[in-house]
């Protein structure tokens, strides 16, 4: 017999659950996946990867944490975005950001569906600068903000909270992060839901592990895959510079920062941890989409170079990508290739909203036929990534040879022997190709040699041999053809299918 009280349950049930799910991005700064930057994150493992959903092929549309993250906010690609770099006059929270840009991100979109919306850590690099509003400002689309000023630091920082600038000078920032995520946690009812990002600077230089975690990798070193310390003389002119390789006493600064970006890392796995703790407690983890990723990848000794992003490499542009959440299916694996273009528009979808048709990315389909991610086949999909290389005086050092002219160069320091980190000419476009079978990436450098470099990545992985010249001339022309029509994509339709598409 079906009474009044229990048609009243009935109906909250079903209430409660079409309310809209809560989602919660992580996202670290400059970890990588390709040399083991995941080992130590064992609650993430726990917590999320054994309760959800793994991407093998998670990819950023640039390897540098100002573009990439524009790209992360916005679902567009650099070309549509135009930040350049992580400098204002690159675009980075610039202008044009900050008058147009910043306006459409899955935060405005879901803030105007009905959700709160929660931001801790870094944001781009240059938010509260005083050329550009200050930390008075609070971006459009949080209602509750706590956005770090500038890059990524561990401890003498100041955060905007709501608009009102805080300095800092002892608490380590990861923790920060950590409370204010928890504590807004704890504030939440189940009456409206909420989107919330949690930024933490880990394991971006200088590497800084929370007291509590130093030395706990002391015996570890930088992983040697085959392509460690190896000569680059196929790749382009930054990665011919000399010394390569690099001399044997160069290898121990390589180890000591692989060992920290590790530490430095073990209390952004704590704050996970917490996170999922705390949702769990009150009641929200069931609806409650999380993610964890990275706004680009690192390298530390590979082709010769010391440690830095900036490059075309797996290393460098390769992210780990882990979700779990209602409908998703639990410890899955996906070879899939994604993007972090396709932050965005999964968000709004996750949310129950289309995601608008200017966003370049696509709504990553998450919940799927029990059974049917056993069979997956990689479907076909070409990626763009776009890198736009800096020089500037102030980090060439003096003592080193190069000549200063006109701000070509970057990062290039004598305890480095003065390899430098980055160039004016190394300014790339890469298509990444995925299909049945087919892992493949065609980059052409704007240099002055039109450098080119292509990688068969299921026979090379480590991305050894340069193949451009066995690559058949139709094959080229073709990787050019296609990687200039993505350079022009724009909106959802035309970035994925740039040949159809006028
Ligand atoms: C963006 O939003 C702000 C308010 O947050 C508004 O002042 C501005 O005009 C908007 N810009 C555009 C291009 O819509
Ligand atoms: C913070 O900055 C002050 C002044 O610049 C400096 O003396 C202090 O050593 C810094 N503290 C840390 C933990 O970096
Ligand atoms: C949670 O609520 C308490 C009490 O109202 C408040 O002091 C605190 O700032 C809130 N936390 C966050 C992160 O909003
Ligand atoms: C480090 O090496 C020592 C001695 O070889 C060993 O006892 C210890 O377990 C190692 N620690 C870690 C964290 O691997
Ligand atoms: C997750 O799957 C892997 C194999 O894909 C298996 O080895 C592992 O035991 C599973 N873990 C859990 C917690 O189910
Ligand atoms: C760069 O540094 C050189 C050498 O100190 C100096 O002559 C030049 O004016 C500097 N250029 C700029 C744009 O600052
Ligand atoms: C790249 O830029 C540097 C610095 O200006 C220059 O010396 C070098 O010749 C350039 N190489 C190419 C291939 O354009």
């Amino acid at each position: 017999m079906l009474n009044y009280l229990m048609l009243l349950s009935l109906f909250g049930v079903s209430v409660c659950q079409q309310k809209k799910p809560n989602i919660v991005l992580i996202l670290t700064d400059d970890q990588d996946v390709v040399l083991g930057g995941m080992t130590p994150m064992t609650s993430v493992q726990r917590f999320i990867g054994n309760e959800g959903v793994t991407f093998t092929n998670s990819y950023v549309t640039s390897p540098i944490c100002c573009p990439s993250r524009a790209s992360l906010l916005t679902g567009l690609y650099q070309h549509n975005h135009y930040t350049l770099d992580n400098s204002l006059r690159g675009g980075c929270y610039g202008t044009h950001w900050r008058q147009t840009l910043q306006n459409n991100t899955f935060a405005t979109v879901l803030k105007e569906a009905g959700y709160a919306t929660f931001y801790a850590g870094k944001y781009l690099n240059e938010y509260g600068a005083k050329d550009a509003g200050g930390p008075e400002l609070v971006p459009p689309g949080w209602t509750e903000w706590h956005g770090l000023v500038g890059n990524s630091v561990y401890y003498n920082y100041t955060i905007s909270n709501n608009g009102v600038p805080t300095a800092s000078t002892d608490q380590y920032l990861t923790d920060v992060i950590r409370e204010l995520g928890v504590s807004y946690i704890e504030n939440q009812t189940e009456q409206q839901p909420f989107l919330m990002v949690l930024a933490p600077p880990a394991p971006h230089q200088p590497f800084t592990p929370a007291p509590r975690h130093e030395g706990t990798f002391s015996n570890v070193t930088a992983v040697r895959h085959p392509n460690f310390n190896v000569a680059a003389e196929d790749k382009h002119w930054l990665l011919r510079m000399p010394p390569s390789p690099l001399p044997a006493s160069a290898l121990p600064e390589l180890d000591r920062v692989y060992r920290s970006r590790w530490e430095s890392l073990l209390a952004v796995d704590e704050m996970v941890a917490d996170v999922v703790g705390t949702l769990e407690r009150q009641a929200l983890l069931d609806n409650t989409y999380i993610l964890f990723t990275s706004d680009n990848g690192y390298h530390v000794g590979q082709f010769s170079q010391m440690y830095d992003k900036r490059q075309p490499y797996e290393s460098d542009i390769k992210v780990p990508l882990v979700m779990r959440g209602p409908g998703i299916t639990r410890n899955s694996s996906r070879s899939q290739p994604v993007l972090n273009v396709d932050v965005a528009p999964t968000i709004i979808r996750l949310a129950g909203l289309d995601p608008p048709p200017h966003m370049d990315g696509r709504a990553i389909e998450l919940v799927m036929d029990a059974g049917e991610d056993e069979v997956e086949e990689i479907e076909e999909r070409y990626m763009l990534v776009e890198y736009h290389g800096e020089g500037r005086n102030g980090s060439v050092d003096e003592k080193c040879p190069w000549k200063y002219d006109g701000q070509q160069l970057a990062e290039c320091y004598p305890q480095y022997d003065c390899k430098c980190q980055d160039s004016r000419n190394n300014t790339y476009a890469c298509l990444r190709y995925f299909a049945p079978r087919v892992n493949m990436k065609y980059c052409e450098f704007n240099d002055k040699e039109n450098f080119v470099e292509v990688y068969n990545l299921a026979r090379d992985p480590y991305e050894l041999t340069n193949s451009i010249d066995t690559l058949l001339p139709a094959l080229k022309h073709w990787y050019s053809f296609v990687l200039a029509r993505m350079r022009v994509c724009v909106g959802v339709e035309s970035c994925d299918n740039p040949l159809i598409f006028d």
